[in-house]
C-alpha cells in the first residue's frame, strides 16, 4: 500500500516538474507534444498545459480541439517511435526539459522528421474528428457532392474527408504560435522548422486515396459511391520515413530562400514537400548526456540481419553480448466442450542480442 503511494507521489511529481520545466524551454513549438507525454488529466484547462501563450489562447478560443491536439502529438510521437524502432537514433522521448530533448533545436534530419511528423498527426487527428461530425467548425468536404461520373457508373457521396481546416489549424497551432520565439541558433532553423512542418501537412494531402463501395444487384456493382479519404498515419508515416531517407541540407543563413548547400545542385529550388536540414547528425553510437543522446548500448539487435536493426550497423562495430533467455507461454490451447479453453505450458528459450 505504501509502495503505490510512493508511487503515485512519484509521478505527480514528475507530471509537475515536466509542466513547470516546460516553460523556460519553451521556444518552440514542440512544448504542444508535452500534452501526450504527460498524460494530462483531462480537467486541466489550457492555461495549464505547456503550450506557448499564443497555443494557449487558441486552445481557449477552442476548448474542443483539445481531444484532437492530444491525439495528434500521440500519433506523431507513436508514428516516430515506430518508424525509427530498428535505428541507432529511435526516437525516444525524455521525461525531461523537452519532449525529445537535443533532437528538437538541433537542426538535424531526424529533428525535421520530427516536426514533419508531429504536424501531419496534428491535420489527421482534427480532419478525422471534423469528419466524425465532432466539430461545428468543419465537416465532410462537401464541394464533390452530385459530382462523378455518371456515364462510369460512380459518384460521390458519403463523407470526404476535408483536411482544410485541419491543415489551417495545425499551420495556426504550430507555426504562428512560435513565429515570434528565438530559438538558439536563430532564424535558419526556425525556417526549417517551418518548412518541415509544412512538408508533414502536404504528406497527408499527397497521401488522400479515394474509396469506392458497389450498390446493385447482389455485387453487381452497377453503382458505386466514392469519397476522398486520408491514409492511415502509418502510410504517411512510411511516406515522410522515406522523405528523411532522402532529405536535403541546405545553407544555414537566416532570412534567406532556402538553398542547397551543395555547390552543384545550389540551383535546383527545394520543393516544399521535402525535408530539409541545416546540421549534420551525430553518429547516435555513444552516450551524450549533454545532447540528451542515449547511445545504443544496451539496445536490442538482430544477429542475422544486415541492415537496419542488424547487430553490425546497430551497435556501430562495437560487439554484441548473448543473454539466453527463457520465455513460458501458453500454448496448444483446445476449446473443450463446453465452454472453456484448456492450454499446455510451453518453454522457449532464445538468444537474445544487445549491443556492447
Ligand atoms: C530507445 O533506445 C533506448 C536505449 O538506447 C531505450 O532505453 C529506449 O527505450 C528506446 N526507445 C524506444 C521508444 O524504443
Ligand atoms: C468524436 O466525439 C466522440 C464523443 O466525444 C468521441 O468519442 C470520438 O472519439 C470523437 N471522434 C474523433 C475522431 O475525434
Ligand atoms: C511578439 O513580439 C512582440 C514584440 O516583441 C510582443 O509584443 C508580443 O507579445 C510577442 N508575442 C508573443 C506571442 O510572444
Ligand atoms: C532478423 O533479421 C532476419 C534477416 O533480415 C529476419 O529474417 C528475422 O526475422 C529478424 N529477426 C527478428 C527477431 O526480427
Amino acid at each position: 500500500m505504501e509502495k503505490k503511494t510512493a508511487f503515485g507521489l512519484h509521478r505527480l511529481c514528475v507530471v509537475l516538474i515536466l509542466i513547470l520545466s516546460a516553460f523556460p524551454y519553451s521556444k518552440g513549438s514542440w512544448t504542444w507534444l508535452g500534452i501526450t507525454a504527460l498524460g494530462i488529466p483531462e480537467k486541466m484547462g489550457c492555461a495549464n498545459l505547456p503550450l506557448t501563450n499564443k497555443q494557449k489562447d487558441l486552445c481557449k478560443r477552442k476548448p474542443y480541439l483539445l481531444p484532437s491536439i492530444k491525439e495528434g502529438a500521440r500519433l506523431g510521437i507513436h508514428e516516430c517511435q515506430s518508424q525509427f524502432k530498428n535505428e541507432r537514433w529511435n526516437c525516444s522521448t525524455t521525461s525531461e526539459r523537452s519532449v525529445f530533448g537535443y533532437e528538437l533545436t538541433s537542426g538535424t534530419k531526424e529533428s525535421a522528421f520530427i516536426y514533419a511528423v508531429t504536424a501531419a498527426g496534428l491535420v489527421h487527428a482534427v480532419t478525422r474528428s471534423c469528419s466524425a461530425g465532432n466539430m461545428t467548425e468543419c465537416s465532410c468536404d462537401t464541394s464533390l457532392q452530385g459530382g462523378g461520373s455518371p456515364s462510369e457508373g460512380w459518384h460521390w457521396g458519403g463523407c470526404s474527408d476535408h483536411i482544410q481546416y485541419g491543415m489551417g489549424f495545425s499551420r495556426k497551432f504550430i507555426d504562428n504560435a512560435v513565429k515570434n520565439i528565438s530559438i538558439k541558433g536563430g532564424d535558419a532553423l526556425l525556417t526549417m522548422n517551418q518548412h518541415n512542418s509544412e512538408a508533414g501537412r502536404q504528406a497527408i494531402g499527397k497521401m488522400m486515396s479515394t474509396d469506392c463501395r458497389c450498390h446493385g444487384v447482389s455485387g453487381s456493382c452497377a453503382v458505386k459511391t466514392c469519397w476522398k479519404t486520408m491514409s492511415s498515419f502509418e502510410r504517411v508515416g512510411r511516406f515522410l520515413k522515406d522523405r528523411y531517407e532522402n532529405s536535403i541540407q541546405v545553407l544555414d543563413r537566416s532570412k534567406k530562400k532556402v538553398r542547397r548547400k551543395e555547390k552543384d545542385h545550389r540551383r535546383i529550388a527545394v520543393s516544399k514537400e521535402e525535408l530539409i536540414f541545416v546540421n549534420k547528425s551525430p553518429n547516435y553510437c555513444l552516450e551524450d548526456k549533454k545532447l540528451g543522446i542515449a547511445g545504443t548500448r544496451g539496445r536490442e539487435c538482430n544477429r542475422t540481419s544486415t541492415g537496419p536493426g542488424g547487430c553490425n550497423l546497430l551497435c556501430c562495430g562495437q560487439g554484441y553480448n548473448t543473454h539466453v533467455v527463457r520465455h513460458v507461454e501458453r500454448c496448444e490451447c483446445k476449446f473443450v466442450w463446453c465452454c472453456y479453453v484448456r492450454c499446455r505450458r510451453c518453454e522457449s528459450i532464445t538468444d537474445v542480442h544487445t549491443c556492447k
